[in-house]
């Protein structure tokens, strides 16, 4: 499939990795808005279901590693200890406070993932709906006079459906409810399951351009796909028959520096490109960065200059406009 909202940009396109969220806790409103005034070009919403079925901005199927759940409701996680949103109705969730992100280190005191962001102290900001989060990004377009995009992510549909949920069809009712079901230029709908995008291809015929994550198959993302197989000629020539680019790994695309330092980077750009298929990887960090990479400029360069990618996620939008706009 290859249509006029697929064409390559000249120049890529920024998508803020769940906001701004080198900087604030993601997937707050706060980081939206800061990653808006930084000159992203479309903001990330990863999206999860509620108890009683609502969409919400949340990377985690678990809300403990960015919120205060253990706190606010101890006794309400699952036999693994883990507190699914899923558990949890939208009145309850409302009362819970987001922080950075945050993990429980050797000695079992919790500490930010990443040292040098945002502190983790008790927030002020909560979870939006995706509702709230679109009418958030077009009052701040409104204000602003931009026309920025939304950057959807269906997350864990497969568990979804396990659970009796069917979150393809929520998303989408919301995305009609707002018009931006028809802003084909102003939204992606990503996700690492294949069968979802092709349901949503096939099934509910969505115009909205689709992009097919692609993680490592030892991670062990939502349901049965190998994704060693999708980065292939013949898995790329199947995503072309549904999606319209896919998101993969930077580790996918790059491969360190040879002997006289150069960068490694194989065919996939290329081989996506052949079959029409943009090419936005994730996540550019500054204090992510891969092996063999000094700075986020030597990222850019090697990914926008000699990988030719369409799009990056990142956590910096502000580093990545600065490098773009130079
Ligand atoms: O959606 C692109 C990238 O965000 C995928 O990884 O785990 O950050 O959602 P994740
Ligand atoms: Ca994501």
């Amino acid at each position: 499939m290859y249509n006029q909202y697929m064409m390559r940009h000249t120049t890529p396109i920024i998508i803020a990795h769940r906001g701004a969220s080198g900087y604030l806790p993601e997937h707050s409103l706060a980081a939206k808005a800061l990653a808006h005034a930084m000159g992203a070009d479309f903001l990330e919403q990863d999206v999860v279901l509620t108890k009683d079925g609502v969409a919400i901005v949340l990377h985690d199927i678990y809300l403990e590693t960015t919120t205060d759940v253990r706190l606010c409701f101890p006794g309400r996680a699952r036999e693994d200890g883990r507190f699914y949103a899923l558990d949890f109705t939208l009145d309850e969730i409302r009362q819970l406070r987001l922080h950075e992100r945050s993990k429980h280190n050797e000695d079992g005191v919790e500490v930010v993932v990443y040292p040098n962001r945002f502190p983790l102290v008790p927030g002020t900001c909560s979870i939006p709906t995706l509702l709230e989060e679109i009418d958030f990004i077009s009052g701040l377009d409104r204000s602003r006079n931009k026309r920025t995009g939304l950057y959807v992510e269906l997350k864990a549909p497969d568990w979804h459906l396990r659970q009796g949920y069917k979150i393809a069809e929520t998303v989408m009712g919301i995305l009609n409810q707002t018009g931006y079901s028809k802003r084909q230029d102003q939204v992606f709908l990503q996700c690492f399951h294949d069968k979802t995008l092709q349901y949503l291809h096939s099934t509910l015929k969505t115009e909205l351009p689709l992009i097919q994550l692609i993680a490592d198959n030892s991670w062990g993302e939502d349901g049965d796909v190998d994704y060693n197989h999708l980065r292939s000629a013949k898995g790329l020539d199947t995503v072309a028959e549904y999606a319209n680019g896919i998101g993969p790994w930077i580790n996918q695309i790059y491969g360190g520096k040879d002997s006289s330092g150069q960068p490694i980077i194989n065919t996939l750009v290329e081989d996506a490109h052949a079959r029409g298929l943009q090419v936005h990887p994730y996540t550019f960090r500054r204090d992510e960065l891969p092996d063999g990479i000094a700075d986020f400029d030597e990222l850019m360069d090697v990914f926008v200059n000699d990988a030719g990618v369409d799009g990056l996620f990142t956590d910096f939008p502000d580093l990545a406009y600065a490098f773009l706009s130079s």
